[in-house]
């Protein structure tokens, strides 16, 4: 047991790690520092509150711990890069259930029922809160995962009135709130049980009705609510360092999310309030032009002769782990005297920083992988545009074409190049479902196959 005094001082200096690898994460030089403060930061909440006063049961939380730890280590394992969102995703829903669980217990705990007046309603109001968001978490972060993993149809669920709907529901829990904080003894109870089954129903319907392009903002807004679950759950507890964890988490995914919005042009209140994935109308656009395509030895020619080089990653190179043998590519062009640079959309790829990753874990220097904003303007004196495994983050619809989904997010002006050289499989459309009229363009040359087998080849050719 330690004394209260030395928790609160491992609290705050927990807290202080929080932030400061919060901080870390926040360039890519700094990101590994960061996730270390961070495992330092929990390392020493988990030790100061299982040794907290009035915890009993010690066997019981280290053999849990240490279930958890397994389960932990052999799923981070075994994840794949390109489904860590979905892992994110359902990770996101045990905190909604933790925080659902801990408002029961809290509601039940027999020292919740000993507190009378002002400090009972506020500790009722705690808790009512906290078992609200918690199960929108939950199930919302479920729903996001069966998105994510193609369980459940990305197309947007949409019925009408559902925001009259959403708002007739949120009324009925205010009501349920009232009802559950003037109840005596355990009799509000039911209330919490209704009210938990109403939050879990809009939990789902929200996630559903976002469609897939925009899924994106949605994992960031679960990270968002996991967070302000965790805050409930510290104020139910009277834990300090839960309620600090869980602003600095609900705070730092709201940002992320309003981030995401401005990168998708999305306004940031449709996605909290959900749906805002079908705000287009019309016909989409007819494709107008032929494909053309190109092999891997006429690639190798283009590359020669071209003096700039732009390549743009996607979800494709992250499948076919393609990131090695492009580094190497780019390596041998620039041997060559070529300016070859990387270009990053901010939603390419299935999380944010997902080609960022990649591209570090095959070594590529940070000074050649550009942002969009950066790079767009350089694209018109672009001689090739290389897109590797992307689709919709090179999509001209998104400009000109209101009719498409995902009108009016910026994209990469891949079109704008002297040539473009579209790697990928087939003719297939990417995430958001959309016919992308890049590849119909005349300046455009599809490489069909698998990005890594592709690179291979143009580099055995490049180099013979
Ligand atoms: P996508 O639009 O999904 O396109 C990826 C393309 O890669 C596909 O069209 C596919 O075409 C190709 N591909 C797949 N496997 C390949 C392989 N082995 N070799 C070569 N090509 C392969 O990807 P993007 O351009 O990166 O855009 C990202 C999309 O995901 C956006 O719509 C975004 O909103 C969404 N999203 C993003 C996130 C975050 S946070 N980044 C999270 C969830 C969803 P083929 O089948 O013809 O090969």
């Amino acid at each position: 047991m330690i004394e209260i005094g030395i928790q609160t001082a491992a609290y705050l200096f927990a807290s202080i790690l929080f932030i400061l690898s919060l901080g870390g994460l926040s360039s890519q030089e700094s990101a590994k520092r960061g996730v270390l403060y961070g495992i330092i930061g929990m390392l020493i909440a988990i030790v100061a509150t299982v040794l907290g006063q009035g915890v009993e049961g010690h066997i019981y939380i280290i053999v849990a711990i240490a279930i958890a730890a397994v389960i932990g280590t052999l799923v981070a394992r075994k994840v794949e890069m390109t489904s860590m969102p979905q892992l994110v995703a359902i990770l996101h829903s045990f905190v909604g259930l933790a925080a659902v669980l801990v408002g029961f217990g809290s509601y039940l705990d027999v020292d919740t029922q000993s507190i009378t007046g002002t400090e009972h309603t506020i500790h009722l109001i705690e808790v009512f809160i906290g078992v609200f968001i918690g199960a929108i978490t939950f199930t919302g972060s479920i729903r996001a995962w069966g998105k994510l993993d193609g369980k459940i149809m990305s197309n947007p669920l949409l019925y009408p009135g559902r925001h009259i709907v959403n708002v007739v529901l949120l009324i009925a829990c205010f009501v349920l709130g009232y009802l559950f904080t003037v109840a005596p003894g355990l009799d509000g109870m039911l209330y919490l049980y209704i009210m938990t089954a109403i939050a879990s129903f809009i939990g789902i319907m929200l996630v559903m009705a976002i469609g897939g392009a925009d899924m994106p903002v949605v994992v960031s807004m679960l990270n968002s609510y996991s967070g302000w679950a965790a805050a409930a759950a510290g104020f139910m507890l009277g834990n300090d360092l839960l309620i600090v964890t869980g602003a600095l988490v609900g705070s730092s995914g709201a940002i992320l999310s309003i981030i995401m919005c401005k990168a998708m042009n999305r306004s940031f209140i449709s996605v909290i309030l959900g749906g805002f994935g079908a705000v287009t109308s019309g016909v989409a656009q007819e494709m107008e032009g032929e494909v053309t395509a190109l092999n891997h030895e006429a690639v190798a020619e283009l590359l020669k002769e071209a003096k700039s080089v732009v390549i743009v990653p996607g979800y494709g190179m992250a499948v076919a782990k393609a990131q090695y043998p492009i580094f190497e590519m780019v390596q041998a062009l620039r041997k060559e005297g070529k300016d070859v640079k990387f270009a990053i959309h901010p939603v390419a790829g299935r999380l944010p920083g997902h080609m960022n990753v990649l591209l570090a874990e095959a070594n590529v220097p940070y000074d050649i992988v550009m942002e969009m904003d950066e790079i767009n303007p350089d694209l018109p004196s672009t001689d090739v545009v290389m897109v590797i495994g992307a689709n919709d983050v090179v999509n001209p619809g998104a400009q000109d074409d209101p009719a498409s989904p995902i009108y009016g997010m910026p994209v990469i002006e891949a079109w704008k190049a002297k040539t473009v050289i579209v790697m990928k499989r087939s003719m297939a459309v990417g995430y958001a479902g959309v016919e992308n009229p890049l590849f119909y363009k005349p300046n455009t040359e599809m490489l069909y196959g698998d990005a890594k087998d592709s690179v291979d080849k143009i580099l055995g050719f490049l180099k013979g």
